[in-house]
This record gives structure tokens, sequence and C-alpha cells, in this order.
């Protein structure tokens, strides 16, 4: 698949799509950059499929890592400053990143559309409501071409013959996968498990 560069046009954020690509390439070390860059392509092709604003898309799959690699104290700081729940002070990094930085790219990026957000906020975590275009991001994080792990080809199959169903295949193998290495749970995790998964007949 030929990568597509798409000419922004919805003044969703204040930079060309290659001006957004630089700020992108400064703040993440070259791997995160180059998965980024692979999930803005599915995130491109999923809203092809499932008729979302191919802008949006490219956006929010540029920017839903945009805070992965910035300093604990960061995140503890932005925390406190907006008053989120403490709970959030019992995780790291892999739950910050989206549920917090998502204020990063708001703030720094210049980016207002609530979706384009969401997007961000829920990428991990997930969430009982999310719009095609956020679960579009949720998804094109989990199965952009280079994850490879036990059932990738059925996420993908799933995935593009039903967003939906694709949604409930991750909320499931990720709360399985916590549950079996004994890791905490993020709240969150438990509240989008409720909302997607009991509905679909999964193996
Ligand atoms: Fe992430
Ligand atoms: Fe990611």
């Amino acid at each position: 698949m030929k990568d597509k560069q798409l000419t922004y046009h919805e003044q969703i954020v204040p930079f060309s799509r290659a001006e957004l690509v630089e700020k992108l390439r400064e703040a993440l070390s070259d791997s995160r950059f180059s998965h980024v860059l692979r999930v803005e392509q599915t995130a491109i092709e999923l809203a092809g499929l499932n008729h979302v604003d191919p802008e949006r898309a490219s956006i929010a799959g540029l920017v839903h890592d945009y805070a992965k690699q910035r300093p604990d104290e960061d995140f503890i700081a932005a925390i406190k400053q907006y008053h989120l729940d403490p709970i959030l002070l019992d995780y790291g990094n892999a739950i910050w990143h989206g549920v917090v930085g998502w204020l990063f790219v708001k703030n720094e990026l210049g980016i207002n559309d609530i979706e384009v957000l969401n997007a961000v906020r829920y990428h991990t975590v997930g969430h009982q409501y999310m719009t095609p275009l956020e679960q579009i991001v949720y998804m094109a994080d989990y199965i952009e071409p280079a994850r490879d792990f036990p059932g990738i080809d059925e996420a993908r199959r799933v995935t593009k013959a039903n967003l939906q169903e694709g949604v409930a295949f991750q909320t499931k193998q990720t709360l399985s996968y916590l549950v079996q290495h004994n890791k905490p749970v993020f709240p969150q995790t438990i509240l989008t498990y409720n909302s997607w998964v009991p509905q679909f007949d999964l193996k």
C-alpha cells in the first residue's frame, strides 16, 4: 500500500501535515516516530472502510503517541494541575500517555477537535462510547503493519470486516493479557470490556 500524504483543509490543526510530522519527529524516538506514521496510514485505510473523515484519521493517528516519551514528572504535574482522578497516580506511562497525554496534544499542538483529543485519550484503555474515529485509532494502533503477536491475522481480518467487532476483539485480548500476567487493570479498561465484549460472539 502506497503511503497517503494528505493535504489538510479543515483547520483542525494549525499546521500543514508536513509541519505536524516534524513535531512528531522531534517528540519521539525514531522507532516510535515510524510507528505513528504506520498508525496514520492504517487509520486512513480504516477511515476509508468506515466513511470517516480521513483528515481527522491522519491527524489522530499521528498524534496518538505524542506524549509517549515524556518524563513521569510531566504527567504527575498535569494530574495535579488539572485535578484528574488521583487513582491515575497508581499507574504509569502506559496509561498516562493517552489518558493524560491528550492535554499535551491540546496545549502544545493547538488541537481542539474533541474527537481527535478523545481518540488520543482512549487509545489504550478504550471507553464505553467511542465514535468511529475513536474506534479507528484504537484499532490502528493494534493492527498497524509492524505489529506481530499470536492472533494478529485474526485481529486484522475482524477489524477490516467489522470495526466494532475489532474493538471487542482487542478489548478482550488486552484484559486477558493483563489478568494472565497478574497485572493491574485500570478501571476504565473494565468499563470498556463490559460495554463492548459481551455483545459480540467472539471465539
Ligand atoms: Fe500509545
Ligand atoms: Fe501507539
